[in-house]
C-alpha cells in the first residue's frame, strides 16, 4: 500500500512538474518602455490614455480617406496611408490596423520589417512583387526569399519581424491594402536606420559588415542622410 502511495504520488509530481506554464508576458506594444518612478513624466503604452466610456464617439471608430493615395514619397516612389492608433483612437488596444500602399511605376517599399506585426497584403491595382526573407535556422549568414507576383484580388502574408518589400514592376500605379494584427505595426526601413542611424555607427563597423570600404560607405550615407 505505502509502495502504491510513493509510485502515485511520484506520478503526479513528475505530472506538474512537466506541466506547461500557462503564463506569459504580454508582447510589447512599444519598442522601449523604460520604468520610471515619477508619475509626472510617466507615458502610456504608445503615449496612448484610454478615454472615458462615457465620452466615446462613432467618429472614434471611423477614419475616411482610404479611397485616395497618400503622398508620394520621392525617394523610392510610394505613399502610404496609414489607419492605425494614430489616425483612428478607436484602435487603441484592438491589435489591428491597416494601411493603403500606392507605389508609382516601378515604386518600391524598401527593405523594411514590422517587429510588432504580420502583414497581410491584398492587392487592388496593378501588379505588385513582395517577397519576404527567412532566416536559415541552420545558418546565421543564410536566408530563403519566398516572393510572389501579385494581381488585384491576390494575398500574400508576411510573418511578423521578418524583413519584406514590394515592388512595381510594371509602368502604371499599383495600390495594395497593408492588414496587421497590431494597432500601431511601426515600420523600421532597413537601409536608412543602418546608414542614416543618429549618431553614426562607425565607418568601419559598416565597411566590415557590408565587405564595402570606407569610400562606398560614406556614399551610400549621404544617400540616405
Ligand atoms: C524608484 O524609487 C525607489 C524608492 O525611492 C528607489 O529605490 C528606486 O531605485 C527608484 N527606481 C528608479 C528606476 O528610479
Ligand atoms: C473619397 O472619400 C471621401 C469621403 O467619402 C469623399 O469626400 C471623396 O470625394 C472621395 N474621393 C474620391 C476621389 O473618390
Ligand atoms: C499631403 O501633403 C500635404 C502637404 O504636406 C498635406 O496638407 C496633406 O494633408 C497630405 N495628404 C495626405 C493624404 O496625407
Amino acid at each position: 500500500m505505502r509502495m502504491w502511495w510513493l509510485i502515485t504520488t511520484l506520478a503526479i509530481s513528475a505530472f506538474i512538474c512537466n506541466s506547461p506554464v500557462y503564463a506569459y508576458d504580454n508582447n510589447p506594444l512599444q519598442d522601449i518602455c523604460v520604468a520610471v518612478n515619477d508619475s509626472q513624466a510617466a507615458v502610456f503604452v504608445n503615449g496612448k490614455i484610454c478615454k472615458d466610456p462615457k465620452l466615446a464617439t462613432a467618429d472614434d471608430f471611423f477614419f475616411s480617406g482610404l479611397n485616395v493615395s497618400g503622398n508620394e514619397s520621392t525617394l523610392f516612389g510610394f505613399a502610404t496611408t496609414h489607419v492605425d492608433i494614430n489616425t483612428m483612437p478607436g484602435l487603441n488596444t484592438l491589435g489591428i490596423s491597416i494601411v493603403r500602399v500606392d507605389l508609382e511605376p516601378q515604386g518600391l517599399v524598401p527593405l523594411h520589417t514590422h517587429l510588432l506585426a504580420t502583414e497581410l497584403i491584398t492587392v487592388l491595382e496593378g501588379t505588385v512583387y513582395a517577397g519576404f526573407l527567412v532566416p536559415d535556422p541552420a545558418n546565421f549568414f543564410k536566408s530563403r526569399l519566398f516572393s510572389k507576383i501579385l494581381n488585384p484580388g491576390d494575398v500574400f502574408v508576411i510573418p511578423q519581424g521578418l524583413i519584406r518589400f514590394t515592388n512595381n514592376l510594371e509602368h502604371k500605379k499599383a495600390t495594395f491594402l497593408a492588414s496587421f494584427n497590431s494597432q500601431n505595426p511601426e515600420a523600421i526601413a532597413i537601409p536608412s536606420s543602418i546608414f542614416a542611424s543618429e549618431p553614426p555607427i562607425m565607418d568601419d563597423i559598416l565597411a566590415k559588415g557590408f565587405q564595402l570600404d570606407e569610400t562606398q560607405i560614406a556614399e551610400l550615407r549621404k544617400k540616405f542622410s
